[in-house]
Formats: structure tokens, C-alpha cells, sequence
């Protein structure tokens, strides 16, 4: 496995390949980025992992300070799967003007309105940094597939319509959430929690599963089951940002005739952030 820091020398280490899979990711990896990487190799003969904290997608200085960096624990654990290539550029080196301290100078993408809604809405700004991002990286790999995860699953909806309006030749492939027995999606901010908010932390898998058998059992809106899931929670110590019943295939909200749904949520216990979501149809599945 090559670690490369630089443009140059990852084009050099790509040269030698036919077919790129690439996994993007800010590091700190779990479980979860592990079976992406796998999901890649399964692709093609050659796995490109960027490892990168992207400073343009993080609403405050201090929750991208606070970002763990673990790029040698990382390594080790994409060796030991077989990944091909690491590459983990500074920032200078994907933000040539950046000047020290900010990135105004940056050109940057504005993703289109779904971007704006769910967690675009309480993050003004994380969709914008998120599409640039992986649109310069998409140009650094030239990857023919490239692996992203389900539990971003607003952010896998605007990474498809990057590739479809920038005209990417790209096949974007989706990984489902890795979760904990005990059904809690796996994160790298779990690791903030202690043991028993940890436990805690299980309400949102369960509540968004409450919340599926409501809809798909009992007469009664969308709108309803949204509002008691988000009360139950608020009783539970939550700080709900949103529990939102979707169009799986656009994001808007759910009409009584859609097939494929899906319920997301995003809520705050001790202080962290937790974001979750589970695919559904409206009727249940015999
Ligand atoms: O999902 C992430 O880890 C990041 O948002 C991504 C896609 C690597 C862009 O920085």
C-alpha cells in the first residue's frame, strides 16, 4: 500500500492502474469504513482511500480542531484490508489559495435545494464544502466507481446529483450503515460518549424504528408520527434537530403515495450530534 500526500505522486501511484475504486473519507475509521473500502475492492484492482479533514464543510473552528486525526492508526487498518493507495493531501495542497487562516479566496459549488433542507438547514455551508470537496477530489482519482456511505444519506443524494449535472463518469455505489448490536449506527462520534450515554445513545435507532411501525400500521400522518417520535425523544433528554419521513428518491416530504421511504433523523445527546436513517416502504413487507 502507497501513502502518497501530493497530486504529483498520486498520479504517479494511479498510472500503473485500469480500474479506480475510491473511498473519500476524513479518517478515524470504524467499522463502517472498513466495509466501504471492502465494497471498493470488490470493484476494481485498485483502491484509492483520501483521508482528509475537509476544512470548507465544518460549521465552527472548534468542531474542526476537535476533528480526530488518527492518519498512522488509519493506515494501519487499510493495510490490513488491502487497500491500494492512501492519499491524505494537506490542506494547501487541496485549497492552493488558501492563505494560512481562511479559505475565502476558495471557488466553491453550490449544490441545488436539497442541500438546504434537513441538515442542510441547521448547516448552512456543509453541503457546499462537502460537494467542492469531492469534486476536486473526483478530478485528482479520475475513479471509474466511488464508494459512499447510506448513513450520509442526504449527502449521498447530492454527491449523485454532482456526478449527474458535473457530467462525472462515475458510478456511485452506496454502503449500508454499519450499526452496533444493540442497533446504534456506527460513528467515530460515538467514541465521545461514555458508557452509558452510549446506551442511551440506542433511543434514535429505536424511535426511528417506532416510527416506521407507526407508519406503516396506523392511520395516521406522516406529520403526526414525526412530531410524537420527536416529543418521545425531547422526553428522553434529546435535543431534536429534525425526524423527517422522505421520498428516498428525492428527499422531499413523503406524499401518502410514495413506495420507498425513508425516515432520518438528527439529534443531540450530552452534547454530540447524531444523525441516523433507516429506508422503508409504506406498507409493510409480508
Ligand atoms: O463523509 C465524509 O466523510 C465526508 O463528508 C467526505 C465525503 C469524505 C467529504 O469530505
Amino acid at each position: 500500500m502507497k501513502v502518497v500526500h501530493t497530486s504529483a505522486v498520486l498520479k504517479h501511484a494511479l498510472a500503473a492502474h485500469n480500474k479506480v475504486a475510491f473511498v473519500p473519507t476524513m479518517g478515524n475509521f470504524h467499522d463502517g469504513h472498513l466495509t466501504l473500502v471492502e465494497l471498493a475492492k470488490q470493484q476494481a484492482d485498485c483502491v484509492v482511500v483520501s483521508i482528509f479533514v475537509n476544512p470548507l464543510q465544518f460549521d465552527s473552528s472548534a468542531d474542526l480542531e476537535q476533528y480526530p486525526r488518527t492518519l498512522e492508526a488509519d493506515c494501519k487498518k487499510l493495510e490490513a484490508i488491502g487497500a491500494t493507495i492512501v492519499f491524505a493531501p494537506s490542506v494547501e495542497e487541496m485549497y492552493p489559495d488558501f492563505d494560512g487562516t481562511s479559505l475565502n479566496q476558495t471557488m466553491i459549488i453550490t449544490p441545488p435545494p436539497m442541500a438546504s433542507i434537513l441538515c442542510g438547514a441547521s448547516r448552512p455551508g456543509h453541503f457546499s464544502g462537502v460537494a467542492t470537496i469531492v469534486a476536486k477530489l473526483f478530478n485528482l482519482v479520475q475513479p471509474d466507481v466511488a464508494v459512499f456511505g447510506k448513513k450520509d444519506f442526504q449527502q449521498l443524494a447530492i454527491i449523485r446529483e454532482l456526478v449527474k449535472q458535473f457530467n462525472f463518469a462515475i458510478e456511485i455505489i452506496a454502503g449500508n450503515i454499519v450499526r452496533e448490536a444493540s442497533g446504534l449506527a456506527m460513528s467515530s462520534r460515538n467514541g465521545h460518549f461514555t458508557a452509558q450515554q452510549k446506551t442511551q445513545a440506542e433511543q434514535l435507532n429505536q424511535a426511528l424504528k417506532s416510527a416506521i411501525a407507526g407508519a406503516q400500521t396506523t392511520p395516521t400522518t406522516f406529520m403526526n408520527i414525526e412530531k410524537q417520535t420527536t416529543e418521545a425523544l425531547t422526553k428522553q433528554g434529546w435535543e431534536v434537530d429534525y425526524i423527517s419521513i422522505r421520498s428516498a428518491l428525492t428527499l422531499k416530504p413523503a406524499l401518502e403515495d410514495d413506495e420507498q421511504l425513508v425516515i432520518l433523523g438528527a439529534a443531540t445527546l450530552a452534547n454530540i450530534r447524531l444523525i441516523d436513517n433507516i429506508e422503508f416502504c409504506a406498507k409493510p413487507l409480508n
